[in-house]
């Protein structure tokens, strides 16, 4: 039986950095499912759908990426998920000894309350200091993110921070991911 991986997030919007972490997960295992997560406490700058269209776009345009790779949306608790999608194992970025604490205590967490583990793979060092929240600040103040973000979301922000603009305001700040 093959081994499935599932690649959780926030995803807002999908970055450079997520894609590699997808592409080399889906070059590795047999099943890769992508879960984005629809968190009601955060307000993201991107809708769920928006947010699940942008990533499934970008796939499809990797050729890195397999046709083992499905995007799926949750609440709750991101080990229930894992377990209604068959996922072994969770597989996370790691950008830096900054990320590091914070992915070991949710790590070990998910070991505790659902027995899934998670791996840890090493960002690639061309996508190290590269952050959804980062790319939405240089954004929103006009600074250029081509070559960070897939071009169909460079697109997507420069129309939302347009709308923003245009109501008198900057956006949403969508979190820290
Ligand atoms: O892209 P992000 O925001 O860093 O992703 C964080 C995510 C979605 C992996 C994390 O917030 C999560 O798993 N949320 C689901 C709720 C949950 O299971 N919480 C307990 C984690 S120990």
């Amino acid at each position: 039986m093959g081994l499935t991986a599932l690649c959780p997030g926030t995803f807002d919007p999908v970055t450079n950095g997520h894609l590699d972490i997808i592409g080399r997960t889906s070059q590795r295992f047999d099943e890769v499912v992508v879960g984005v997560l629809e968190n009601p406490s955060k307000q993201p700058l991107f809708s769920l759908d928006e947010r699940v269209g942008l990533l499934g776009e970008a796939l499809a345009e990797l050729p890195e990426v397999r046709s083992n790779v499905k995007v799926t949306s949750f609440h709750g608790l991101l080990v229930d998920h894992a377990r209604q999608q068959g996922a072994d194992v969770i597989v996370k970025g790691l950008r830096a000894v900054s990320d590091y604490e914070y992915e070991i205590q949710m790590a070990q967490m998910n070991v505790r309350i659902g027995d899934v583990e998670t791996l840890l793979m090493p960002t690639n060092p061309k996508w190290s200091f590269l952050s959804s929240s980062l790319v939405k600040e240089v954004a929103r103040f006009g600074g250029d993110v081509a070559g960070l973000v897939p071009e169909r979301v460079r697109e997507a922000l420069l129309e939302r921070m347009a709308a923003a603009v245009g109501r008198g305001g900057a956006g949403g700040d969508g979190g820290r991911a």
